[in-house]
């Protein structure tokens, strides 16, 4: 499966600086082949001129969140046919900054059938806090993160392209990735989970594993390779135009390396 890799960019950057560098990215990727997804997640604001920035190039648009109705009174929610329209491929949805203000499993499932409905790709982000690993409950939990999201997904689109992050919460932004063991455990249980949903052929065909948390250019290739992590998720090491290219030349090599 070809390899996806997508920077999150969350709040951390002004529409102006986003922008600029989708323009550096947009050049810097001009000549790069499609053997590689590549995804840039901006600031809703940014949405728009992104799209237009990034029209006709191989880099696409995705969301930091999606509502799960079109239209309606929801003060500040914002509309899955609206992001669609404008040209939003991917959205991230159950991201655990989100989670922490109050977002349920309830709530992500509900976004994920809009989110398909409309045809973009959910990325739906699972993994568990420090303390939960350390009572040992981590697989617990990012089982029922999943089960919780994908259950309430009609059969029509569960055959539909869909991606999981494994973020470990204490991973993201400390600076601190989990071991590569680690993290290819945890792919394991949400492979078999998928496997437990579905059916062996959907998982296999339907769904991408990334890892999220303090990855960068240096550690990406423990993760994302042949027999690892078929993409990645990034925050910090997103933000800088040259880390990111550096990261997105990374996986281009180590995914063709044989291990
Ligand atoms: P990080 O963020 O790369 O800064 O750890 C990842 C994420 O939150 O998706």
């Amino acid at each position: 499966m070809t390899p996806l890799l997508i920077a999150n960019w969350k709040m951390q950057l002004s529409v102006g600086d986003s922008l600029e560098r989708l323009r550096q990215l947009r050049v810097r990727l001009d000549d790069f082949r499609d053997d590689l997804h590549v995804a840039v997640c901006p600031s809703f604001p940014a949405l728009p001129v992104a799209a237009d920035i990034l029209s006709d190039s191989s880099i696409r648009l995705g969301a930091q969140d999606a509502f799960w109705t079109d239209r309606g009174p929801f003060t500040g929610q914002v509309s899955p046919a609206d992001l669609r329209a404008i040209g939003v491929h991917y959205v991230l949805l159950g991201h655990s900054e989100r989670r922490q203000l109050g977002e349920t499993d309830d709530m992500i499932g509900r976004k994920m059938v809009a989110a398909v409905g409309h045809g973009m790709m959910p990325v739906l982000c699972v993994g568990e806090t420090a303390a939960e690993r350390s009572d040992g409950r981590h697989e617990l939990v990012v089982r029922r993160q999943l089960t919780a999201a994908l259950r309430s997904m009609p059969p029509a689109v569960r055959g539909r392209r869909l991606s999981i992050a494994y973020e470990p919460v204490w991973a993201i932004g400390s600076g601190e990735p989990a071991r590569p063991e680690q993290a290819l455990e945890m792919k394991a249980v949400i492979d078999q989970t998928v496997v437990d949903l579905y059916s062996a052929v959907t998982a296999a065909e339907s769904f991408r594993v990334l890892y999220g948390g303090s990855v960068t250019a240096d550690n990406i290739c423990d993760y994302v390779r042949p027999t690892g992590f078929s993409g990645a998720l990034a925050g910090t090491a997103s933000l800088e135009v040259d880390s990111f290219v550096t990261m997105i030349e990374a996986v281009n090599q180590c995914f063709r390396r044989p291990t």
